[in-house]
C-alpha cells in the first residue's frame, strides 16, 4: 500500500477479523464461554467429545449422539495404510509436530471426501481428523521407540484412548479425567494464530486438511503453542523451588521472554491457567516428581511479582502434562488433539459464510527505479 491510506496495526492488536458463535472471549474480565457455555462448567461438567459436537452443531448432544459420535471416533482413529507406511519413514528424532502437519496433509490425499466440500462431507472429515491428529501422535511415539501403535478401545473415551495409545496401559480414572479437562479447556480460543491461519487458507476455498496442516505449523511456533514444551524445558533448567527467584531475575536483566507467561488478549488472567493450575497441583501430588509443580508456583510467583505478567494457558499445563506421563515433545501434538476440534468448528463457520482473506501490507521499501547498467541482457518487450 503507498503513502498513507489505511492504518498499520501490528500483529493485527485488537483488530475483528471474523464473526463467531463459537468462543466468547472476555479479555478484560479474563472469563472464556464455547456457544454460551463457561469453561469452568465445560472443565468440570463435560467430556472432550461433548464439547467437540457443542462446537460444531451448536448444542450439547443428547445421550445417543454422544454415544454414537464416540463409536465414530473409535471407528475412525484406524490410520490408513499410506499413513502408517510414511510414519515409520520418518526420523525418529523428527520434531513430532512435523510429523503431525505431515500427516495431515497425506490424510487430506487418501481421504474418501477428498473432493467433496459440502457440509456433511466436512463433518465428515472433521470426525476423521478429530481421532486421527490423536492416532498420528500416538502412533507416531510408539514407533519411535520400537513399538507397534495400539487401537483404541470402544469402551474408552477420547481422552483415555488417547493415553491408552500412547503407553499402551489402561489410564487411571483420576489421570483420565485431568487429561479430558485440560482437552476441554484448549479445544478452542477465537482467532488465536493458528485458528486464524486455518481461516485464511480455508477463504480461498482450500480444503479442511490444507487449512488444519497449515494451522499445525502455527501452533508449533514458541509464542503459541510451542510455548507448552518450552515452559517444561525452562522448569528443568531451573531445577528446583529454590533456584527460582534467581533464575527470574537473571531471565530479566537478560531480557529473556519467560515462557509460559503473558497474554496478546487476557490482561486480567486467563481463565484456563487457573483451571489448569488445580488440575496440575492434584496430578503432581500424585506423581513421583512433584518438584515440577512446586518450581512452577515459585516461578509464577517471581515472575508476578518482578514483572507483573499473567501465566497463561501454558503454564500450567507443562507440569500437568509431565506428571501425566506425556514425553515433552508431545506437549504442543497435545495442543492439537484439543485444538482440532475448534479448528473445525472455525473452518465450518467459515465455509458458510466466506469471503477471501487478503489484508494489505503499509510498502516502505525504496521509491519507484529504473533497471539500469550493461550485463543484464537484452532489453525484453
Ligand atoms: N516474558 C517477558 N516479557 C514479556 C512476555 C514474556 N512472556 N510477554 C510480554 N512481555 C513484554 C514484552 O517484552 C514487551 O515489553 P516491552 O513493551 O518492554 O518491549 C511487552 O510485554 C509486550 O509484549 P508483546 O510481545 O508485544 O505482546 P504480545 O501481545 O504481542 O505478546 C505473547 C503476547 C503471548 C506473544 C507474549 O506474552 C509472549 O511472548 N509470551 C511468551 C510465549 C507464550 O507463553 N506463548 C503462549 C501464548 S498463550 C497460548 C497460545 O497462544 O497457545
Amino acid at each position: 500500500m503507498s503513502g498513507t491510506e489505511g492504518g498499520l496495526i501490528r500483529g493485527l492488536e485488537g483488530v475483528v477479523a471474523a464473526t463467531t458463535r463459537l468462543c466468547d472471549l472476555d479479555g478484560v474480565n479474563g472469563r472464556l464461554a464455547y456457544q454460551g457455555y463457561d469453561i469452568e462448567d465445560l472443565a468440570r461438567r463435560s467430556s472432550f467429545e461433548e464439547v467437540t459436537w457443542l462446537l460444531w452443531h451448536g448444542e450439547l448432544p443428547r445421550p445417543e449422539d454422544l454415544s454414537e459420535f464416540r463409536r465414530q471416533l473409535v471407528e475412525a482413529a484406524p490410520l490408513p495404510a499410506e499413513a502408517l507406511r510414511v510414519l515409520k519413514l520418518f526420523p525418529k528424532t523428527m520434531h513430532p509436530m512435523r510429523v503431525l502437519q505431515a500427516g495431515v496433509a497425506l490424510l487430506g490425499g487418501v481421504d474418501p471426501d477428498a473432493e467433496d466440500d459440502s457440509r456433511e462431507a466436512n463433518l465428515r472429515k472433521a470426525t476423521r481428523l478429530v481421532a486421527r491428529v490423536s492416532s498420528l501422535t500416538t502412533a507416531f511415539h510408539r514407533i519411535r521407540i520400537g513399538r507397534r501403535p495400539v487401537a483404541p478401545r470402544p469402551d474408552l473415551s477420547h481422552a483415555a484412548n488417547f493415553l491408552y495409545m500412547l503407553s499402551g496401559r489402561k489410564p487411571r480414572v483420576v489421570q483420565v479425567r485431568a487429561f479430558d479437562a485440560s482437552l476441554v479447556l484448549y479445544a478452542e480460543h477465537e482467532l488465536n494464530a493458528s485458528t486464524f491461519t486455518a481461516r485464511v487458507v480455508a477463504s480461498t476455498l482450500s480444503d479442511m486438511h490444507s487449512a488444519v496442516s497449515a494451522a499445525i505449523g502455527a501452533l508449533k511456533g514458541p509464542l503459541h503453542g510451542g510455548a507448552g514444551e518450552a515452559v517444561m524445558r525452562t522448569l528443568e533448567e531451573i531445577g528446583q523451588p529454590d533456584n527460582a527467584d534467581a533464575f527470574t531475575g537473571r531471565a530479566l536483566a537478560e531480557k529473556r521472554r519467560l515462557m509460559g507467561f503473558g497474554h496478546r488478549v487476557y490482561k486480567a488472567g486467563d481463565p484456563r491457567a487457573k483451571i489448569l493450575r488445580t488440575l496440575a497441583a492434584k496430578a503432581c501430588r500424585n506423581s513421583p516428581e512433584p518438584v515440577w509443580y512446586e518450581t512452577a508456583i515459585k516461578l509464577h510467583e517471581a515472575v508476578n511479582r518482578e514483572k507483573g505478567l499473567i501465566p497463561n494457558v501454558d503454564f500450567y499445563s507443562a507440569p500437568l502434562f509431565k506428571a501425566l506421563g506425556i514425553p515433552v515433545d508431545l506437549f504442543v501434538p497435545v495442543i492439537a488433539v484439543s485444538r482440532i476440534a475448534g479448528w473445525t468448528a472455525n473452518l465450518l463457520e467459515q465455509y458458510a459464510d466466506n469471503r477471501l482473506i487478503r489484508p494489505r501490507a503499509d510498502y516502505v521499501g525504496p521509491a519507484r527505479r529504473e533497471v539500469r547498467g550493461a550485463g543484464r541482457g537484452d532489453e525484453r518487450p
